[in-house]
């Protein structure tokens, strides 16, 4: 259960957690035409808060807008500072920002074009993948269900009604004894998961799908993709296939709130010595080490609150 906190920023103003309600006539809650964010913010090792890849989020969530024709009410400075003022106002050090944008009530059917309705809740909330998943990994399995095809799904953009699938392979891979849902794309590659990108290691080398593939463009594999880089790490955007995992030596999931996730086994094969593998471990320490704040070079990434 999520645990209420105080003050949820609706429309232009700070509410009270229990009166942030929408009206059962909501456009977005029959046809799904809205787009979301997931954002973190991380206590720093100075004692101090702050929101990692503010500007980077808010772009993507306009990015959705544009491409389901949805006017922004507020412009993308006015969202950010109101992901820090709702931080601010609910007291936590820690927490997940949950910026959405939607068609609100007014007309009904496919044609309207009601007034973007904007929330931002803001919660604690611990890790994704159950308590040590970032520590020891976890066990994924692939999915029956696929991935948009690029011209059904606008894969692009973190869009709500594009979730439905993401649930089903949730719960399908959840059903059957495992912690995440692998994607493949139409054509039988790996995507990405059902809430996180996905990177392979063999050989040394690392390999992630292409931006041009069913993707979301996820802030966290942009990092890490970033991160690997300046460590020098042999790192490949490119696509693969399923079997491709099964003989990898490490394999880690990216995303806001799965962080850096080990998996220790896809599809009841034990990837490489079935716990995280070394490549994982420097790069969730170069990864920990910019979110706390450590990491005087990308200091850029993080916006105080
Ligand atoms: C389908 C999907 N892929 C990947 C990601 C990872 O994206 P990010 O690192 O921006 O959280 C998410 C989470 O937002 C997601 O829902």
């Amino acid at each position: 259960m999520v645990e209420p906190t105080k003050k949820v920023w609706m429309d232009g103003k700070l509410v009270d957690w229990k009166d942030a309600n929408v009206h059962i006539m909501t456009h977005a809650l029959h046809y799904g035409i809205g787009a979301f964010e997931g954002i973190r913010c991380y206590k720093l090792s100075n004692g101090k808060s702050a929101i990692f890849r503010l500007k980077r989020h808010v772009r993507r969530l306009f990015d959705g807008l544009k491409i389901l024709m949805l006017d922004p009410v507020y412009t993308q400075e006015e969202i950010m500072a109101a992901c820090v003022e709702t931080v601010r106002a609910n007291g936590l050090d820690e927490c997940y920002v949950r910026p959405i944008m939607y068609m609100g009530d007014g007309e009904m059917g496919l044609s309207a074009r009601n007034k973007t309705r904007t929330a931002i809740p803001v919660w604690k909330w611990g890790a994704y993948l159950g308590n040590g998943a970032v520590e020891n990994g976890i066990r994924a399995r692939v999915s029956s269900f696929n991935r948009y095809h690029v011209n059904v799904g606008m894969v692009q953009g973190k869009i709500v009604g594009q979730y439905v699938t993401s649930v089903l392979a949730k719960r399908e891979v959840l059903l059957a004894g495992y912690d995440e849902a692998v994607m493949l794309d139409t054509a039988g590659y790996v995507a990405e998961c059902s809430g996180e990108n996905i990177f392979a290691i063999r050989d040394g080398i690392i390999y992630t799908p292409p931006i041009n593939s069913p993707i979301l463009p996820g802030v966290t594999r942009d990092a890490v993709v970033t991160l690997a880089r300046e460590l020098d790490m042999d790192l490949r955007e490119e696509k693969f296939t399923r079997d491709f995992l099964y003989l990898c030596d490490e394999v880690f999931l990216t995303g806001t709130a799965a962080e850096i996730t080990p998996v220790r086994e896809v599809d009841d094969r034990k990837i490489g010595a079935g716990k995280p593998g070394p490549i994982t471990q420097r790069l969730q320490k170069a990864f920990f080490d910019v979110v706390r704040g450590n990491d005087e070079r990308h200091a850029r990434w993080l916006t105080p609150v």
